[in-house]
C-alpha cells in the first residue's frame, strides 16, 4: 500500500424521512441562504416544497439559484457567485445531483474568489477558502455528495474539467433514496454505470499488496449488480434505491481508494468528449470504459482476471490469463448492454469528424492516467475503438 492520510468531513446523513434534519443542519451556518437546483425535477416531485418549508420553518432568508444544468456550466457558476457576493450568501444548499452539486461547490469557492472562477478550474489558482455548503441528493451516481470534487463546462471554448478542494466538502449531504423514485430509468441507468466506472477508476492502479481494498471494491461492484437490473425494473422500489444509492456514495468518498493511486484517465477521456457533445457523462463511460480496458489489458493481465473471476464469475479453467480478462471485459459490456446503457459513440449521432480535437482536449494538460499513462494517440485508439 501507499502510504496514505484518509479525512472526510462530510456528515452523511441517510435514510427515509432524514430531511428534517435541515432544521438543525443549516442554522449552524448562517441564516442566508442560496437554495440551488436543476431543471425542476424537485419541483415535480414536491421535494422544493419540503424544503422551503423546512428553510421558512427555521426563519432563513432564501435566494435561489435554479436551471443548473446537466454537465454544469461556468456561466451558472458565476450567476451564483454573483447572488453570493451581492446577497452576502452565508451558506449553500444544493438540492439535486452531481450537476447541481458540483456547480455549487464551484459557487462556494468563486464567492470568496475575486477572479474569474474558471482559474482555479484549470488550476491557475488555487482554492483557498469557500462558503460553506450542504446538500440534499436526489440521484444516485457521482459521489459528489460526500467527496471534495467538481466538474465543470466551460461551453463557449467547449471545455470540461474536474477540480477539486478540500474547502468544498460539503458540511452535511440528507440522502433519503425516497426522493430518487422519480429518477427516470435512463438516468438511474446512467448513475449505476458511473458509480461502477468510479470503481474501476480506483480498482486499475500499480499498488502492491491491497487485498481488502480489492474486495471493498469488488463487493460494491457485486452489490451493484445485483441489484441493479432490478431496479431497472422497479424503479419506485425503495430497498433497491436504498442499495444503489449508499453504493454511489462510498464507491466515491474515498474509502476504497486508501493506499491506492486510482488511474482516471477514462473519466478524463469522458469530460473530452461530453465537452464536444454535451452528452450525458455515464453515457460516455459505458461506450469508453470497456475500450479503454482492452487497450491497457496488457499492463497487468493478472488484474483484469480477478475482476473477471471475482465479479464476472468468468471460470478461468484452461484458459490463458489474456482470455479470462477479455471474458470479463465482454461480460461488463454485456451487463451494461443489458440495463440499456449505449455502447458506441454512434449512439449518440458521434461520428469520426472531431476525433482529433476530442484527443487534443484530452491530452491538453500532457499524458494522463495512472494504472497506465496515455497520450494523444492512445486516446485516439480508444476514441477509434468507440465509434
Ligand atoms: O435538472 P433536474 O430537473 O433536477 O433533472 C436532473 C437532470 O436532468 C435529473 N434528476 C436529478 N434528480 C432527479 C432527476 N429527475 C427526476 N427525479 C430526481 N430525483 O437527472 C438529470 C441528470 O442530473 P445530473 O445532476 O446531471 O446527473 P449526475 O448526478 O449524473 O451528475 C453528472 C455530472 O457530475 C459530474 C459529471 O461530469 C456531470 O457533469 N461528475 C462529478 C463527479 C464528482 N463531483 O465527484 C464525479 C463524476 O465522475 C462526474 O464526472
Ligand atoms: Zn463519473
Amino acid at each position: 500500500m501507499n502510504q496514505f492520510t484518509f479525512h472526510n468531513p462530510t456528515k452523511l446523513i441517510f435514510g427515509k424521512g432524514q430531511l428534517e434534519q435541515l432544521k438543525t443542519e443549516v442554522p449552524q451556518y448562517g441564516k442566508k441562504v442560496l437554495l440551488v437546483y436543476g431543471g425542476g425535477s424537485i419541483k415535480r416531485n414536491g421535494l422544493y416544497d419540503e424544503v422551503r418549508t423546512y428553510l421558512d420553518e427555521i426563519g432563513a432568508e432564501v435566494f435561489e439559484l435554479s436551471g443548473v444544468e446537466p454537465n454544469p456550466r461556468l456561466s451558472t457558476v458565476k450567476k451564483g457567485v454573483e447572488i453570493c457576493k451581492q446577497e452576502g450568501i452565508e451558506f449553500l444548499l444544493a438540492v439535486g445531483g452531481g450537476s447541481v452539486i458540483d456547480c455549487t461547490k464551484a459557487i462556494a469557492a468563486g464567492a470568496k474568489y475575486d477572479g474569474d472562477p474558471w482559474d482555479f478550474v484549470i488550476k491557475k489558482a488555487e482554492v483557498k477558502e469557500a462558503l460553506p455548503l450542504g446538500t440534499v441528493l436526489t440521484l444516485a451516481a457521482t459521489g459528489s455528495e460526500m467527496n471534495k470534487g467538481s466538474v465543470i463546462t466551460n461551453w463557449e471554448t467547449k471545455e470540461k474539467h474536474g477540480w477539486g478542494s478540500p474547502v468544498v466538502f460539503p458540511k452535511f449531504s440528507i440522502l433519503d433514496p425516497t426522493y430518487t423514485k422519480t429518477v427516470p430509468k435512463e438516468h438511474t441507468v446512467y448513475g449505476i454505470v458511473d458509480m461502477m466506472s468510479h470503481v474501476f477508476e480506483q480498482y486499475f492502479h500499480n499498488v502492491e499488496n491491497t487485498p481488502l481494498q480489492d474486495r471493498m471494491c469488488e463487493s460494491v461492484l457485486k452489490t451493484v449488480i445485483e441489484a441493479a437490473p432490478k431496479l431497472v425494473n422497479d424503479l419506485e422500489n425503495y430497498e433497491l434505491r436504498e442499495t444503489i444509492m449508499y453504493s454511489g456514495t462510498i464507491a466515491l468518498n474515498g474509502m476504497l481508494s486508501m493506499g491506492v493511486q486510482g488511474d482516471w484517465a477514462t473519466h478524463n477521456i469522458e469530460h473530452a468528449v461530453s465537452a464536444v457533445y454535451d452528452i450525458p457523462h455515464a453515457g460516455g463511460l459505458a461506450i469508453l470504459f470497456p475500450n479503454w480496458m482492452k487497450h491497457v489489458l496488457h499492463v497487468n493481465p493478472q488484474r483484469f482476471k480477478q475482476l473477471a473471476v471475482n465479479v464476472f464469475d468468468v471460470d478461468p479453467a484452461r484458459k490463458t490469463d489474456e482470455e479470462v480478462a477479455l471474458e470479463g471485459i465482454e461480460k461488463l459490456r454485456a451487463f451494461w448492454t443489458s440495463i440499456g446503457a449505449p455502447s458506441r459513440l454512434a449512439d449518440y449521432g458521434i461520428d469520426d469528424s472531431q476525433l482529433e480535437l476530442m484527443a487534443e482536449k484530452a491530452t491538453v494538460f500532457g499524458e494522463f492516467g495512472h494504472f497506465k499513462k496515455l497520450n494523444k494517440e492512445d486516446v485516439l485508439a480508444i476514441l477509434r475503438a468507440s465509434l
